[in-house]
C-alpha cells in the first residue's frame, strides 16, 4: 500500500465534524499528525473536549489533541449551540474523556508540523472557522508553499447561506481569517452548502449506521438524529445535510465530487452580506482561480464509503 496521507483535522466538533473524525480514523491510506480544535459550533472548551470524545470513541486515544483560538481574528465569537445542542455533541451519551488534551497550542503544532514534514506531503482538513489555519499563516508565512492542500467545509454560492441569507456558519464567523487562506495561494479544495446540500441523513441512510450493531454505529445513529432535527425543519427535507465529512471522502475518493477551478472572494466589509463567499463559477472576471469548487456528489457512494469505513472501527 502507499503511504498514507499526512494530514492534520483543524475542527469544532460538531455531530458532522464528529463523523468525518470517525471517517479518517476508520481510513488506512490517511495519517492523522494531529487534530487542532477551534471555536465555532461552540466554545473552544467544548470543542477540544468533544474532539477527544471522539478519538476514544474510535478507540484511539493515541491521537495528539490541541485547543486552538478561543475566538475568531476580529470578530466576536458566534456559536451555534441551537443546531448542535449545548456541549456540541448533544445526541449520543458519550464518557468524559480520558486522554489527555496535547499542552502544545494549536497554531503552534500547525506551524511546527509543516516546518518539520517533507514540504508538499501534509493536507490541512479544516471542518469549522478558518481560524486556526489564518494565524498558523500568518505566525510563519514560510509554511505556504509546504502545504500539500487545504480541504476544507465552507462557503456557499448557489445555495445562499445557512446562517445569514449570503454566509455559510465557518465562513461567517471567521470571515477574516477566511480572506487570509483564501488569499494565501496555497490549493484550496471548497466543500460549499452547494455540495453538502446534496449529501442529506435520510432516514434510511441514518439506519445503515444503526445497523452496524458497534458503539461507533449506534453512536453515529445518534449523532445524526439530533443533528439533523433543525435541518430537517428548515429545509423541509428527508434529513439534513452532512457537511464536514465531505473533506474526508475527497481525500480516499475523489471521484465521488464534481467541481471546478473559480476564484473565490470572501466579503468582509459590508455587514448584510459579511462573510459571503463570491464564486465567479462562469469565469466572468481574470480573478485567480484560487480554489477547486465542488458542486455535485454521489450521494449514495458518499454514505456507502461511511458506513464501510465506521465499520471498521
Ligand atoms: O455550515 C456548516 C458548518 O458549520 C459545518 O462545519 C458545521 O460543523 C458547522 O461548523
Ligand atoms: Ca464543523
Amino acid at each position: 500500500m502507499p503511504q498514507a496521507r499526512k494530514i492534520i483535522i483543524d475542527t469544532d466538533p460538531g455531530q458532522d465534524d464528529a463523523v468525518a473524525i470517525l471517517l479518517a480514523l476508520g481510513s488506512d491510506e490517511l495519517d492523522v499528525l494531529g487534530i487542532t480544535a477551534v471555536a465555532g459550533n461552540v466554545p473552544l472548551e467544548f470543542t477540544e473536549k468533544n474532539a477527544r470524545k471522539i478519538c476514544e470513541l474510535a478507540g484511539r486515544p493515541d491521537i495528539k489533541v490541541f485547543a486552538g483560538a478561543i475566538r475568531p481574528l476580529v470578530r466576536p465569537l458566534v456559536t451555534a449551540e441551537h443546531v448542535h445542542g449545548k456541549t456540541g455533541l448533544d445526541g449520543p451519551v458519550l464518557p468524559e474523556p480520558t486522554m489527555k488534551l496535547q499542552d502544545q497550542y494549536g497554531v503552534d503544532f500547525i506551524v511546527e508540523t509543516l516546518m518539520r514534514e517533507e514540504a508538499g506531503s501534509v493536507t490541512l482538513c479544516v471542518l469549522g472557522p478558518l481560524t486556526n489555519v489564518a494565524l498558523a499563516l500568518i505566525r510563519q508565512p514560510r509554511i505556504a508553499p509546504r502545504i500539500r492542500e487545504i480541504v476544507l467545509m465552507g462557503g456557499g454560492f448557489f445555495e445562499g447561506g445557512n446562517i445569514t441569507p449570503t454566509a455559510e456558519f465557518n465562513i461567517y464567523v471567521d470571515p477574516h481569517a477566511a480572506d487570509v487562506v483564501f488569499r494565501s495561494g496555497v490549493p484550496i479544495v471548497m466543500m460549499p452548502l452547494d455540495v453538502t446540500h446534496k449529501a442529506l441523513t435520510t432516514a434510511k441512510r441514518v439506519e445503515a449506521f444503526r445497523k452496524m450493531g458497534s458503539k461507533v454505529g449506534d453512536a453515529t445513529a445518534a449523532l445524526l438524529d439530533f443533528f439533523e432535527r433543525f435541518d430537517e425543519e428548515k429545509y423541509g427535507t428527508d434529513g439534513g445535510p452532512l457537511h464536514d465529512p465531505c473533506v474526508i471522502a475527497y481525500l480516499l475518493r475523489p471521484e465521488l465530487f464534481k467541481g471546478r477551478h473559480c476564484n473565490v472572494v470572501i466579503e468582509t466589509a459590508s455587514e448584510l452580506t459579511m462573510g459571503m463567499t463570491v464564486v465567479d463559477w462562469w469565469g466572468v472576471t481574470d480573478r485567480a482561480r484560487n480554489a477547486l469548487v465542488m458542486r455535485d456528489i454521489d450521494a449514495d457512494g458518499f454514505f456507502a464509503l461511511l458506513v464501510e469505513r465506521l465499520g471498521r472501527l
